[in-house]
């Protein structure tokens, strides 16, 4: 039997607390009514785990604090079968995320970095063979983006296939667009990267971020489902019709799934397809990690 495509994600890790409530408050208000929960969260482990229950072969390397959420954070991933042999420790607190989801699912979060942001160019230069021998990569920006430009220079430079989440969206070294092999923004981090043109249209905007030397874009779009690029030529893939109470991790989810079914074989808009079915199951629960889908739960 040939053994799986390795997918490798490199990024953030956090502990999520989520209150659930009627409304999100106004600058000085206080909302009261609302429900409590705690979890896993953090795009680049959000990301490998989903990647990890879709079946794939996963190797998550992120930086967490000498605490009990950073202890607990790496029992959670070795119990969804995600390889954190090469996860590193900080003197740092592991990152926290502050999230507040209103009744119609939609949230706004605070993240105090901690660990995450204690990544340094040695620690990606330490990990160069594990970079090589990957045949994914796929990285956010929850931690320093030298380190996430180091990351993308080394896999690009060994043919690996780089997929890059530019969340959450901040100005990026020009050459970091060139070793990405897939950008997958959503519409405010493309309108960022595409110059914020109010004038231009969608697809306008997509093709001015593949000037940036990108050859394949997605733009996730919630409701609306997704827009792909590949090489100049559109599709769009439509949104399941679903209720969403919570859609934290949505897009951690449709990047997971695109990597899980890019690396099955999958044409580009064949695995946004599955991506945004996979999405439709998280944002029907609430949480980050705790609502990500299993393979067998995706028809
Ligand atoms: O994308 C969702 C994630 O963003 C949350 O899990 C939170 O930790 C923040 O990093």
């Amino acid at each position: 039997m040939c053994a799986k495509p390795k997918i490798l994600v490199i990024g953030s890790s956090n502990t999520d607390m989520t209150v659930v409530s009627d409304h999100l408050p106004a600058s000085g208000e206080t909302v009261m009514g609302g429900v409590f929960c705690m979890g896993p969260g953090g795009k680049g482990a959000n990301q490998a785990v989903c990647a990890s229950r879709l079946g794939a072969d996963v190797t998550f390397v992120c930086k967490v604090g000498n605490d009990l959420f950073g202890d607990n954070a790496l029992d959670g991933y070795k119990a969804e079968g995600v390889d954190v042999s090469h996860v590193l420790r900080s003197e740092k607190p592991t990152g926290s995320a502050l999230i507040l989801v209103d009744k119609k699912g939609e949230n706004v979060i605070s993240v105090a970095p901690g660990a995450n942001s204690d990544f340094t160019l040695e620690d990606i230069d330490r990990l160069e063979d594990v970079i090589k021998g990957a045949d994914y990569l796929l990285l956010q920006l929850e931690i320093p983006i030298p380190c996430v430009a180091r990351a993308a220079e080394i896999a690009h430079a060994a043919g690996v296939f780089v997929i890059l989440n530019p969340a959450p969206a901040c100005a990026l070294p020009p050459q970091l667009f060139k070793n990405v092999s897939l950008l997958i923004p959503n519409r405010t981090e493309l309108e960022i990267f595409s110059g914020k043109d109010p004038s231009l249209s969608l697809s306008e905007a997509v093709a001015e971020v593949m000037k940036k030397g990108v050859d394949n874009v997605i733009v996730t779009l919630g409701a609306d489902g997704a827009l792909v690029c590949s090489h100049g030529s559109f599709s769009s893939v439509p949104a399941c019709k679903v209720v969403a109470v919570d859609t934290t991790a949505a897009g951690d989810t449709f990047c997971g799934g695109v990597c899980v079914g890019l690396s099955e074989g999958l044409s580009l808009e064949e695995a946004a397809r599955f991506a945004t079915k996979a999405s439709a199951l998280t944002v029907q629960k609430v949480g980050a990690q705790n609502s990500l889908p299993f393979r067998n739960e995706i028809i």
